[in-house]
């Protein structure tokens, strides 16, 4: 099982479509698939289920955000952290369609807006937000995504996408911590490469804190950055906007490795994906070219993870 975070500080790039299209494809394409959602606002839950649904069967004890509580209030002992596995669920109509492919599945765990309370929670449980490295907790919390998806449940999974929000609090480090993989989508502009600077920065820091606290070389992480994938790339006649193509093939000054395929802005295709269940990957209406693209995305990513 390789769990890869899909993570950037600038919300509306890309993350959470990228995490609904190549799951849905990799399921399609026979993988066994589980998606957790961590950001608050939760639209990766809802390009599976409808608000409505949501609301009245999965946010009072089925989301991630329950788990996370129970978390915090583990003193005693790991039990509690791992009891992940009872929030998975299986949404029905992409699975319906994946399920006429081959034996693929596509899982989700749910998000909740109160996850941004459950942040605050873990920074007063750290003493704070800052020098947090010399609390006994530090290791417990910042591991418990990763402990938790050591649970012999998650053993049939070959991949684990997670949506993160856009920041860097705890409830992202723990989706970090348990990534071997950090994907970055990102706009192809100069302001977005700056950020993704920003963020290769922000992630040593945290697996350089991180494995000082752990200690030892067998407790140690070492996420890498897969790749940053540009997204909305726009389109002329003739091919890439010229600004845009430039930046792509040459992207200044960042240190991380870049997808070779690049996602084009299409807002007919995803302004309504989402609202009836199916990424736009897998939607019998989707535009061909954009299918294209995301499917060789998919591609690419299999040959960077070796699933
Ligand atoms: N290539 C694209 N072309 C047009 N719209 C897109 C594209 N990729 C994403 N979007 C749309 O942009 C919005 C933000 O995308 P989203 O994946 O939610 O970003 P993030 O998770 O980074 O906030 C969504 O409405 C999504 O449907
Ligand atoms: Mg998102």
């Amino acid at each position: 099982m390789t769990v890869v975070s899909v993570i950037n500080y600038k919300g509306g790039v890309g993350k959470t479509t990228i995490v609904a299209n190549i799951g849905a494809e990799l399921a399609s394409r026979g993988r066994r698939v589980l998606l957790i959602d961590l950001d608050p606002q939760a639209s990766l839950t809802f390009s599976f289920y409808r608000p409505r649904y949501w609301e009245e069967e999965l946010a009072d004890g089925r989301t991630i955000l329950q788990w996370f509580g129970s978390v915090l209030e583990d003193d005693a002992g790991d039990d509690r952290v791992r009891t992940l596995h009872r929030y998975v669920l299986t949404p029905q109509i992409v699975n319906d369609v994946i399920g006429r492919h081959g034996t693929g599945r596509l899982d989700l765990i749910a998000s909740h807006l109160g996850l941004i309370d459950v942040d605050l929670d873990f920074a007063a449980d750290l003493g704070g937000s800052r020098f947090q490295h010399g609390s006994p907790r530090y290791l417990k919390l910042h591991r418990a995504l990763a402990e938790a998806l050591e649970h012999e449940a998650f053993d049939e999974y070959d991949a684990v996408l997670v949506d993160c929000a856009p920041n860097f609090t705890m409830v992202t480090r723990t989706g970090i911590v348990a990534s071997e993989h950090i994907l970055v989508p990102a706009r192809p502009d100069y302001l977005s490469t700056l950020g993704i600077d920003y963020l290769r920065r922000k992630l040593s820091e945290l697996v350089r804190d991180y494995n000082r606290v752990a200690g030892s070389e067998a407790a140690s992480i070492n996420p890498t950055i897969l790749g940053v994938v540009f997204n909305m790339i726009q389109y002329s006649s003739s091919g890439p906007i010229l600004a845009q193509r430039n930046y792509v093939a040459q992207p200044g000054t960042i240190e991380v490795p870049v997808f070779n395929q690049t996602l084009r802005e299409n807002k007919t295709l995803f302004g309504t994906a989402g609202s009836d269940g199916i990424p736009a990957v897998l939607a019998p209406d989707a535009n061909p070219n954009v299918q294209y693209e995301l499917q060789q995305l998919t591609s690419e990513f299999v040959a960077k993870i070796r699933i």
